[in-house]
C-alpha cells in the first residue's frame, strides 16, 4: 500500500529534505545552528541525550613561545661554548636564567639541571640523605618525587593526604614520623600549595628537611610567600607539559647553608666549581651528571618571562571553576584557602559517588558530551601500588637495602585511605592561560548540570 508520501511525491520530497536539515542540524555544534538554536530546548537535557551543550565556546589558540624564545637562544648560538658554567665570563643564559627565576622563588643557591626528577634527587642528595634514612612523601604524585631517594638506597614512606587539598596532611606526616626520617617531600600536586607553614613546623620539631617539590605548582604561593620559599629545599621541573617549559629540565634551590651549597656538586659530577673543588681527584662524593645546557637555559630565561602572567591568569581560572562548582551535593571542589595562589596544573575535583546514580565513567561521559574536555582520576594506583614498588623491584628486579635488613618496608601492605579514595573519586579538566573565564565557567555549567541531572 502506497504511503501519504509516496503518494504526493511533492510532500515526500518536502519530507526528505526536512528530514536531511533536521539530521544536518544534529551534527552541528548547537552555537552554528542558527535559527535552530533559537527552538524550544530543555536547557537542563544532557547533551548526550539531545539537549544543548553547556560548553559552546572553545579555548584560544595556546602559544606557549615566540620570537622571545628564538632572539634569546640565538644570542646563545652567538657564544663560543654552550656549557652552562661561567667561569670563562662568556656564558651568559644560565645566568640570566638564574636571575629570572630568583624574581619568582628567591633563594640563595640555585642550581639548573635536567629534570624535577634530577632537581629532586639532587636535593635528597644535598640534604644527605643515604642507605636506611626515611624519607615521606605524598603516594599521588609523578615518579620523580621518588626515583631520587631510591636512588640514594633510602626509603619512601608515603603518608596520607587530605581529602579536598590532595596534599599531604601534617597529622599523618607526623605519624609517619620514625628515628630514621631524615626528610619530608612535600609535592603541591595541581599547583595547589601544601599546608607549607605546619610541614615546616613539624621538620623543625623533629630536625627534618622540607623538601618542596614544585614541579606543578609554579607561581603559586601559600600565604603570600612563592612556593619554594619555605621549605630547605624547592625542586622545579620544566618539562614540556609544565606551566613553563624546555623540553625538558629542571631548577634546584636552597638558602640553607647545609644543603645549599651542595647542590652544584650533585648536579654535575661531584665538581664544585665555584670553590675550587673542580680538581678531579677532590670532588668527594659520587654524584651523575644532571648538568643542563646554555641553549636550554636561554630558552628557559624567555619563558620565566611569561610565568606571572601565567600564573596570574591559572588562579583565577581555577577561582573562577572552584566558585562555580562549589555548594552541589554531590560534588567536592578543592579546597584552596583564600590567601593562597593555587596555578593549577590542571583542576582536579571530586565526585561524592553516593549522591549520584551514576558511574565516574559515566559522569565523565556525559561532561565530555556537555564539550568540556574532561577525564577521570589522576595516576591510577598510588605510587606504592604500582609494580614496581609492590614488588620491590628497584635495582635489576631487586632491593639491596631490604636484602641487607635495612628497612622492613613491605609496600605489598601500605594503604594511604584518602589518597586512593582521592584517585578513584576524582574527575580531571584541563585548565590553561588559552582559556578565558567565560569559558571555564561553562564548564563549571557543564558540571552543574552533569551532577544535577545524576542526583540522587
Ligand atoms: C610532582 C612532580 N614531581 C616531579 C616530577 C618530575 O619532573 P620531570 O618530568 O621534569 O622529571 C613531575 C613531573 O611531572 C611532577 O609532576
Amino acid at each position: 500500500m502506497p504511503t501519504p508520501a509516496t503518494r504526493n511525491p511533492i510532500s515526500r520530497r518536502r519530507l526528505v529534505a526536512t528530514s536531511a536539515a533536521a539530521w544536518l542540524a544534529a551534527q552541528l555544534p548547537n552555537r552554528l545552528r542558527g535559527a535552530d538554536a533559537k527552538a524550544p530546548v530543555n536547557a537542563g537535557q544532557l547533551a548526550k541525550l539531545g539537549g544543548p551543550r553547556a560548553v559552546r565556546s572553545r579555548p584560544g589558540a595556546w602559544l606557549r613561545w615566540d620570537v622571545r624564545e628564538q632572539k634569546q637562544v640565538a644570542e646563545a648560538i652567538a657564544q663560543a661554548s654552550l656549557f652552562y658554567w661561567l667561569g670563562k665570563g662568556v656564558n651568559k643564559q644560565t645566568a640570566l636564567f638564574i636571575e629570572r627565576f630568583r624574581v619568582h622563588c628567591p633563594r640563595e643557591h640555585v642550581m639548573t639541571c635536567s629534570s624535577g626528577t634530577a632537581a629532586v634527587h639532587i636535593a635528597v642528595a644535598a640534604a644527605g640523605v643515604g642507605p636506611g634514612d626515611e624519607v615521606i612523601t605524598s603516594p599521588v604524585t609523578d615518579f620523580g618525587t621518588v626515583t631520587g631517594i631510591l636512588f640514594q638506597q633510602a626509603i619512601p614512606v608515603f603518608a596520607d593526604l587530605g581529602a579536598a587539598t590532595y596534599n599531604l596532611d601534617p597529622a599523618a606526616v607526623e605519624r609517619a614520623i620514625t628515628p630514621r626520617t631524615k626528610a619530608i617531600i612535600a609535592v603541591h600536586l595541581a599547583g595547589t600549595p601544601c599546608d607549607l607553614d605546619a610541614l615546616r613546623a613539624i621538620a623543625d620539631k623533629h630536625r627534618l628537611f622540607l623538601i618542596e617539590d614544585c614541579a606543578q605548582a609554579w607561581g603559586a604561593r601559600h600565604r603570600g610567600r612563592p612556593v619554594g620559599t619555605v621549605g630547605h629545599a624547592a625542586c622545579f621541573s620544566l618539562m614540556n607539559s609544565k606551566h613553563i617549559g624546555t623540553g625538558d629540565g629542571g631548577v634546584v634551590a636552597s638558602s640553607d647553608a647545609r644543603l645549599g651549597p651542595a647542590l652544584q656538586k650533585f648536579a654535575d659530577k661531584g665538581f664544585d666549581r665555584g670553590t675550587g673543588g673542580f680538581t678531579w681527584d677532590q670532588t668527594g662524593v659520587l654524584a651523575t651528571n644532571y648538568r643542563m645546557s646554555e641553549l636550554q637555559a636561554a630558552f628557559g630565561a624567555a619563558q620565566l618571562d611569561r610565568l606571572e602572567a601565567i600564573a596570574a591568569k591559572r588562579a583565577v581560572l581555577g577561582r573562577a571553576l572552584i566558585e562555580e562548582i562549589s555548594g552541589l551535593p554531590s560534588v567536592q571542589p578543592p579546597a584552596l584557602p583564600a590567601e593562597d595562589r593555587g596555578t593549577f596544573w590542571f583542576f582536579y575535583f571530586r565526585l561524592r559517588l553516593e549522591r549520584l546514580k551514576c558511574s565516574r565513567a559515566e559522569f565523565v561521559e556525559a561532561l565530555r558530551a556537555e564539550g568540556a574536555t574532561a577525564s577521570a582520576g589522576y595516576i591510577p594506583v598510588p605510587v606504592y601500588g604500582t609494580k614496581v614498588f609492590r614488588e620491590h623491584a628497584f635495582f635489576a628486579g631487586r632491593w639491596p637495602i631490604k636484602e641487607a635488613g635495612l628497612t622492613a618496608m613491605d609496600y605489598s601492605r601500605v594503604r594511604c585511605p584518602e589518597a586512593e579514595a582521592i584517585l578513584a573519586t576524582g574527575v580531571q579538566c584541563p585548565l590553561n592561560e588559552s582559556m578565558d573565564e567565560a569559558h571555564v565557567r561553562e564548564i563549571g555549567a557543564a558540571v552543574r548540570k552533569v551532577a544535577k541531572h545524576f542526583s540522587t
